[in-house]
């Protein structure tokens, strides 16, 4: 695989970065996750939208502009021959030096990286078929999930745990309302209407639930954006989640309580059809 380095496209196994790397020390950095669809980029701006507002929460500058980044993801996907995949892009704030809590002087160059990774089967999903399983955790993120920070160990840890208990996905909880998923945001239909936490420092602004709540809006479907319960959602008729490799799948039961006979709802069919059409 090449990928990419500080402005060198290189072979994986030569891509080095320095041990003193804040990334690495600190956890001191951004990413985003971009899907492939027949070779086209989905939702770019968006995320390149989100870059730079993660990166200035942080107190960092955006290294490249637009055109710039778009022209190392087209690179990579000609170079890597990616139909079907995500690009992982990663910013952090760079060599340090010396290991200390204070961020080093604001003109140390950042350390930018992409790789691709191919998954063909990101449209064909067989869990958009058989749906997911999830259970809830405690929420026991920091208090700023609306940024995008490489600082991924609890969802990693919720990961394992789901696991561990043969289901395929968490969904974190806190004071008794759902806040996301591991790594999508969360959602529920009841008598037709689509209902997903509210926007804030709670939770990741997904990309991928910006734009569906947009489809949504125009085909005239009701949403309400508001917390919900673990009971309430399983109280409801179909449950779902979404992400950049997700797009949206079906959620068939929650903590063993069984959703719409075990079966993927028919508003969550839709809303995957509907995105993936939009969205390419
Ligand atoms: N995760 N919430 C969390 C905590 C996430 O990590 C993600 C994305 C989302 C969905 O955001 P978007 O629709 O912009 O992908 C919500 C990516 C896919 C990942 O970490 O792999």
């Amino acid at each position: 695989r090449t990928v990419y380095l500080n402005g060198e496209y290189l072979p994986e196994t030569e891509a080095r970065v320095s041990i003193f790397d804040r990334g690495f020390v600190m956890g001191d950095g951004v990413y985003e996750v971009t899907s492939v669809l027949d070779g086209r980029i989905l939702e770019f701006t968006g995320h390149m939208n989100r870059l730079t507002r993660s990166l200035n929460e942080m107190g960092m500058e955006n290294p490249l502009d637009e055109s710039e980044w778009l022209a190392i993801h087209r690179r990579l996907i000609e170079l890597n021959d990616i139909d079907e995949g995500l690009i992982y892009l990663q910013v952090t704030r760079g060599n340090a030096g010396d290991r200390d809590f204070a961020y080093p002087p604001a003109d140390t160059p950042q350390t930018v990286v992409l790789f691709t990774q191919s998954k063909p089967g990101l449209a064909d999903n067989p869990a958009a078929k058989s749906g997911l399983r999830v259970i809830s955790l405690p929420d026991l993120r920091w208090g700023r999930r609306d940024i995008k920070t490489v600082q991924l160990l609890y969802p990693s840890m919720a990961k394992m745990e789901a696991k561990a208990r043969g289901v395929d996905e968490a969904w974190f909880t806190e004071d008794d309302l759902v806040t996301e998923g591991t790594s999508n945001n969360a959602y529920i239909v009841k008598g037709g209407k689509i209902i997903t936490r509210q926007l804030s420092n709670d939770i990741l602004h997904g990309i991928t639930r910006a734009s569906l709540l947009r489809y949504a809006a125009e085909a005239q479907m009701q949403i309400e954006e508001r917390p919900f319960s673990i009971a309430e959602a399983q109280a409801a008729d179909e449950a779902f989640v979404t992400s950049a490799s997700a797009f949206v799948l079906p959620v068939v039961e929650i903590d063993g309580a069984t959703l719409n006979g075990g079966r993927p709802g028919p508003v969550a069919a839709r809303l995957r059809e509907l995105y993936i059409e939009e969205s390419l």
